[in-house]
């Protein structure tokens, strides 16, 4: 009598600190998607937020790097000729092979957009440089063609492709 006395507010107060913490659990989960919309890190943004390009001062010819999440981000204006370039290599030439359509939005084939890390050991390639009028990469030499596309030299796989998409004709945003 006196054990089973002694236990039953024991288990009922352990149901009480259990029932508080979940609801405790539960209040945070409910307020976090309202914190997090009220306040926007500041770093969050800097670091992953997608940023808008504006492409108008892009002459045909020209390539802008621009940052995204503290990436250098290359943006190609391609000749008709550069497209045709890239179009025109076989696909069993190439170490990565990737057609140059799959590497470009429809519709807006001029336009090449890559993440401008040498896939090799990370340096930053030249833009318009190199046998293939792509990319050069300083430090050990691989060069990449007018789609991005490693075509000679140590790099392993072609520049990446970062998400992005046309807001319109001249803008893109990438992220
Ligand atoms: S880092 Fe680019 S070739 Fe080595």
């Amino acid at each position: 009598m006196t054990t089973s006395t002694s236990a039953e507010p024991t288990r009922r107060d352990f149901l009480y600190v259990a029932t508080g913490a979940v609801a405790a659990v539960g209040a945070v989960a409910t307020a976090w998607p309202f914190i997090s919309q009220m306040n926007p890190d500041a770093s969050t943004v800097a670091a992953g937020a997608p940023i808008d390009v504006d492409l108008a001062p892009v002459a045909e010819g020209q390539a802008i790097k621009v940052f995204w999440r503290g990436k250098p981000i290359y943006i190609m204006n391609r000749s008709k000729k550069e497209v045709e370039e890239a179009r025109a290599v076989p696909l069993s030439q190439l170490p990565d092979p990737q057609t140059d359509q799959s590497r470009v939005k429809e519709g807006h084939d001029q336009w090449l957009v890559v993440i401008g890390i040498c896939t090799h050991l990370g340096c930053i390639p030249i833009a318009h440089q190199g046998d293939y009028d792509g990319f050069f990469c300083p430090c050990h030499g691989s060069q990449y063609d007018t789609s991005g596309r490693i075509r000679r030299g140590p790099a392993p796989a072609n520049l990446p492709v970062p998400p992005y998409a046309f807001l319109t004709d001249t803008k893109i945003k990438i992220g």
